[in-house]
């Protein structure tokens, strides 16, 4: 495997130590998300060889700075392809590495490259080492362009969550930089995912019906000393229509002239 990212490296040495950079974060991001040793030791080997393809792909398509031809661009995306024929021979006890390699070019919400999958189709591993590649390139400075920081990374990473990359995947590389102090508190990624009994997920601002069930059942409960407690103004009891069924229980003093104990 070395000597594979060795050949790569030399190859193309402005992309130098870029794959030791997605492995690591890679790994970081499987534990975020709960993945077990197994799967954590797959992304690391899947981060390391993601690229080793281009060792298949004509340098000068490499390092030509400025824009490729959509041609050029699609040479260049063969790199998934080459890479999986090199490592299957070596890989057939890895196949998320496999997968990884193949598809690190799908996008989330389809048309990638090269199978065109779409959403959960794409093997999981080749989401998260698609994240964390773009991360990578995004923050490494390359001959025709300049290194974006944390921060623009970061937001251009939020605002391709759902399109390119899976929102989960997004969010997970948040917490990784977080905790690597390189960003502050993450906010929420937007996604479309329902939550786990069913429901749409609220938007922001919106209470979940399950919270707004939570709070009627918290607020009818028997020991509420004070009945007006988060009730809106115009709802308070010494405002309230007076009635057989509920006699106005306020004190003379901020009973209004509807209340009966104030009126008599
Ligand atoms: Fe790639």
């Amino acid at each position: 495997m070395r000597a594979l990212v060795g050949a790569l490296d030399a190859k193309d040495a402005d992309t130098w130590q870029h794959s030791s950079r997605v492995s690591a974060v890679s790994v970081a991001m499987a534990r975020v998300l709960g993945l077990d040793d197994r799967m954590q030791s797959e992304l690391r080997i899947a981060g390391e060889l993601h690229d080793v393809g281009k060792i298949g792909v004509p340098v000068e398509l490499l390092r030509r700075p400025g824009r490729l031809t959509a041609a050029e661009y699609r040479a260049v995306l063969l790199h998934t392809v080459i890479g999986e024929r090199m490592l299957r021979p070596l890989m057939r006890r890895h196949p998320q590495v496999l997968q990884a390699v193949r598809s690190h070019h799908e996008r989330f919400a389809g048309g990638g490259f090269p199978d065109g999958l779409h959403g959960y189709a794409i093997p999981l591993a080749a989401r998260i080492v698609a994240v964390a590649d773009a991360f990578d390139a995004m923050t490494s400075s390359r001959p025709y362009r300049a290194a974006l920081g944390v921060t623009a990374a970061v937001r251009e990473l939020r605002a391709s969550a759902g399109t390119q990359f899976d929102p989960a995947c997004v969010r997970a590389l948040l917490i990784v930089l977080r905790v690597q102090g390189r960003v502050g508190r993450p906010r929420a990624v937007p996604t479309r995912r329902a939550t786990r009994c069913g429901e749409p997920r609220p938007r922001r601002g919106m209470m979940s019906v399950a919270a707004r069930g939570r709070r009627a059942r918290w607020l009818s409960g028997p020991a509420r000393a004070d009945p007006d407690w988060r009730r809106p103004r115009w709802l308070a009891s010494d405002h309230r229509r007076p009635s057989a069924a509920t006699p106005c229980i306020a004190a003379p003093a901020r009973a209004g002239p509807h209340c009966r104990r104030g009126a008599s």
